[in-house]
């Protein structure tokens, strides 16, 4: 291809990665933050994150402490314990979950690749500065502790096998995570989550439901046999939850489930 015809085919492919309401798929680069050959991850997560902080698409982004306070309510009416739970957000960005779910006594552990993302997660709480920082044990991340104890926020790959996590938490809090998964990655993932959550633990999922591009992804067009399909070998379908909240995309829909982990 001519260099100049090439250099705009990668210009539109660049657009159209970054008005793509989540861009790129996880797992699509060999770290899935650093660019690689294909112009369509080129806009790293990294990169990503830096365009969302600037002003940038906010893309998933759902900032509305009330939409956090009503997935907490499902997640309390179908958990056995009520209070004080443990809760797991993976590829967490800076959702307000997070604050919400410290708010109401519960812990949370937090999960994602960009430290910028986890950055903005502490400035939604008082006193910033009194967070400890550490290496993890196993080189395989940066930790951050709250002061309370009550929340860390861990900088790190969730595909990693973490001993130190196995049989953790009551809650999975999965918002449009699964959904950005490139297919292949979604067994190893369902994998980690069933490690460390606790037996009789719940996942609580919000997923894209798409009018058009169901093929196509991220997000991907998910439903309960997608998800069965990844999640059905440790868990049971408890229900659908339908629409959680309006987007203010067109053509997409928010859509809740919730999972019991059976082994
Ligand atoms: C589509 S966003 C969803 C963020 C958040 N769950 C929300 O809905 O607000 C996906 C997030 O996964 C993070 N991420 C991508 N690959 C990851 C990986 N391998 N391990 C941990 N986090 C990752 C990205 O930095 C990004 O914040």
């Amino acid at each position: 291809m001519p260099l100049l015809r090439r250099g705009f085919v990668i210009r539109l492919l660049l657009l159209a990665a970054q008005t793509s309401p989540f861009t790129p798929p996880i797992g699509s680069g060999k770290t899935p933050w650093e660019p690689t050959s294909s112009p369509l991850v080129l806009m790293t997560w990294r990169d990503t994150w830096r365009d969302i902080l600037a002003g940038g698409s906010p893309r998933w982004k759902v900032d509305n402490l009330e939409y956090k306070e009503r997935a907490l309510q499902h997640i309390v009416e179908h958990s056995k314990r009520k209070e004080n739970l443990n809760i797991l957000c993976p590829l967490v960005g800076d959702d307000q979950f997070v604050f919400q779910s410290f708010m109401r006594g519960h812990s949370v552990y937090a999960i994602d690749l960009v430290p910028e993302a986890l950055a903005e997660i502490r400035k939604q709480f008082d006193n910033q500065d009194g967070w400890r920082r550490e290496e993890t044990e196993t080189g395989s991340g940066v930790r951050w502790t709250h002061p309370s104890g009550q929340v860390v926020l861990l900088e790190g790959d969730i595909l990693q096998r973490r001993k130190e996590l196995e049989r953790q938490f009551d809650v999975v809090y999965d918002k449009d995570s699964f959904g950005a998964l490139q297919k292949d990655l979604r067994s190893p993932y369902c994998e980690r989550m069933s490690e460390w959550l606790k037996e009789d633990g719940i996942v609580y999922l919000e997923v894209k439901n798409k009018d058009t591009g169901r093929e196509n992804g991220p997000p991907f067009h998910i439903e309960e046999q997608d998800i069965m399909s990844s999640w059905g070998a440790s868990f049971e379908y408890i229900k659908g939850i339908g629409e959680v909240y309006p987007l203010r995309m067109a053509g997409f829909a928010q859509m809740g489930h919730l999972l019991k982990h059976v082994k």
